[in-house]
């Protein structure tokens, strides 16, 4: 059901934890199953130069929180924001159809913690 890459990211979850002196916090949760997922970026001249994660949630939405961060590590503000959640899923070589849901909270919580940095610095 699930693709190698998912089951890696899974059980191997790249960029967990949280950033002390975080530039942006975004923080999203999934309505339909009750799950949270929580980014820090640091930010440096636009560009991310740290990403961590932390979610409670399903296999899916932990594998895709993890590869978010790696997509978006080294990217500036406007490409990361890009990143959807189509990307995502296809970063991972997909995702089973009932789990598409669950790459929206990675994409999402990453746009949010873009937003909140542009909000802090004006
Ligand atoms: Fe909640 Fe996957 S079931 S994010």
């Amino acid at each position: 059901m699930y693709s190698e890459k998912v089951m890696d990211h899974f059980q191997n979850p790249r960029n967990v934890g949280e950033i002390a002196d975080a530039s942006g916090i975004g923080e999203v949760g999934n309505a339909r199953c009750g799950d949270i997922m929580k980014i820090w970026i640091k930010v440096e001249d636009n560009v991310i130069t740290d990403i961590r994660f932390k979610t409670f949630g399903c296999g899916a939405a932990i594998a895709t929180s993890s590869i978010i961060t790696e997509m978006a590590m080294g990217k500036t503000l406007d490409e990361a924001e890009q990143i959807t959640n189509k990307a995502v899923a296809e970063a991972l070589d997909g995702l089973p159809p009932v789990k598409m849901h669950c790459s929206n909270l990675a994409a999402d919580a990453l746009r949010e913690a873009i937003a909140d940095y542009r909000k802090r610095n004006g």
